[in-house]
This record gives structure tokens, sequence and C-alpha cells, in this order.
């Protein structure tokens, strides 16, 4: 497939400790609203300080978790990268350099007002000609089936309405015998870690971010309620394997804070549900 023909949009160029229940279906968990307009418009009113946020909350080590990904599991040369819910494109950006330029690398996301910081982000790197960003829906991906080599996404499938769908997606438009790399926020496994962690990031954590970064969706005190109903761990494996994936393995990084899940789709076909589409 050439991936310099998926559609460009024309419109425009972070964290908690222990917790005893673990969910399976977030977005059925009441509580947060998960909501594609309500995540669209959170997104979009923090874009402008997305990344400041982000470096200056995880103090620059979020950087490092996205080299760690773009190491564990490294581009094909010559085979497509796909990077789910791209947002401002670190991911792509950071597939773009672990590529050396021998890889496309397709980025998606369905809030314009992040991809067209990101669009910016990419112009700078001088990578315009090698990543394209996408706007779409991480539940109904502008892509073939069997694409990419590598599909990746970071602390974005957390934020999708279904996350199962979501998955099958991530599954599907990957290539038999490629991987999917789920970058995500985790609970810190130590009690000591996990009890500070916790207390910074439902009692800090919300308020430096409106503080810095005002939004009327309080998105800073959804990101600590989000990750405390996602699969975690074991939980997220096993959901993984149940959508068809194989070799699952999980990285937990900075003492667990965050964990790099990786799984390969089978050579021989998934075995996966796919995400149906809504009839017109
Ligand atoms: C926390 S940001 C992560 C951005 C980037 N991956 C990073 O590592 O910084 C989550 C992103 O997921 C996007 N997102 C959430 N739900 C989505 C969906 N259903 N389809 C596409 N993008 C979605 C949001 O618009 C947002 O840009």
């Amino acid at each position: 497939m050439n991936v310099s023909s998926l559609p460009e949009s024309q419109d425009t160029g972070t964290m908690e400790g222990q917790v005893p229940t673990e969910s399976r279906e977030p977005s059925a968990v009441a509580g947060v609203d998960k909501s594609d307009r309500r995540v669209q418009r959170m997104f979009a009113s923090i874009a402008r300080r997305y990344d400041l946020l982000n470096h200056l909350l995880s103090l620059n080590i979020d950087k490092s978790w996205r080299t760690f990904t773009t190491r564990t599991v490294p581009p094909e040369p010559g085979v497509p990268v796909l990077d789910c819910c791209t947002g401002t494109a670190d991911l792509a950006l950071a597939y773009d350099r672990a590529a050396r330029g021998t890889s496309p690398i397709v980025g998606t996301d369905f809030c314009r007002e992040m991809l067209e910081i990101g669009r910016n982000k990419v112009h700078k790197a001088g990578a315009s000609d090698r990543v394209t960003l996408v706007e779409g829906d991480a539940r109904f991906l502008p892509a073939p089936d069997d694409t990419f080599g590598v599909v990746s996404v970071a602390f974005g499938l957390r934020n999708v309405s279904n996350t199962v769908q979501g998955v099958d997606e991530l599954v599907r438009v990957t290539k038999p015998g490629g991987k999917v790399a789920i970058l995500e926020f985790s609970r810190p496994r130590g009690r000591l870690l996990g009890r500070l962690y916790l207390a910074f990031f439902r009692h800090v954590l919300p308020r430096i971010g409106q503080a810095l970064s005002p939004n009327d969706d309080a998105a800073y005190e959804y990101l600590p309620r989000s990750v405390l109903e996602f699969p975690d761990g074991q939980a997220m494996l096993d959901l993984l394997a149940e959508r068809g994936l194989i070799d699952l393995k999980q990285h937990p990084l900075t003492g667990g804070i965050a964990t790099l899940y990786v799984g390969t789709k089978p050579a021989t076909g998934p075995s996966i549900a796919v995400a149906a589409r809504p009839d017109p």
C-alpha cells in the first residue's frame, strides 16, 4: 500500500498508585466521560500547552519512554509505521528518527488542534516528506488491513471511547508478523512509590495542569481518573491476547509509572473480530 495516498486533512497543516480494581472496558465505567466530543474538545483546549505540560509534569522522562518504545519495537527499513492517537506527533517523529528516513511514518488523531501543532513540528524537523499526519478516529482507522510493520499508540488508547474496538483496529492495520506497541500510564508496582504517585497524581497534578493550561474540561483531573480505570499490567496483556496478539510482553518504566506493552500479530492471520463500521 502507498501510505502517501492516505487522505491528509485539508484543514490543518502525563500520572496514580495502587488501586484494587481493574476494568476491562473503561469506557463502561461510570464517572469518566470519554465521549468523542468531550475528548476532542478537551485536547483541543490544551493543545497549545500540551507538550510543555507533558515534559514539565514528567520532568522530561516522557521523552525517554518514547525512545525506549522505538528501540524496543524498531521500525523495519522500508516498512511503514503507524502512530495512532499521535497528538502533537512526538512518537511519530521519534519513529522517523529511529528509521533514519527509510520508512514512511503515518500519524493519525481526531483532534485537529493537536495535529496542527504536530504538523509544525514535522515541518521544523524537515520530515514532511516522510511523516504524514492524517485526521481520523482510532476506532475506524483510515488504512487498509495488514499495512504497517509497527503500529504504536502512546497515552492514547486510554482515551478511546471503546478500548476493545481501538485494539482491534490497531491489530487490523498491522501486517501479519508486525508489532503493536502500546505505551500507557500504569500504576507503580512499589507500595511507597505507589502512594506518593497517587497523591501527586490526584492532588498536585490537576492543580498544576489547570493553572498552566486552563481548560473547561478539567483535563488534568480526567488524566488520573482515566489512568486508574484503565487495564494495567496483566489485565492489559490479557486483553491484547483476547484480541489476537501473541508473544506478549510488558516493560514497566520508571518504577511502573508507565508501561510499554508489545504484541505480535500472528503471521498466519488474525483471529480477531474486526471492528465494524456503523451503518451509514
Ligand atoms: C494524551 S494524548 C497523546 C498524544 C501523543 N501520542 C503523545 O504521546 O503525546 C491523546 C491523544 O489521543 C487522541 N485521541 C483520543 N481518542 C481518539 C480517537 N478515538 N481517535 C483518534 N484520536 C484520539 C487525542 O486527540 C489526543 O491527541
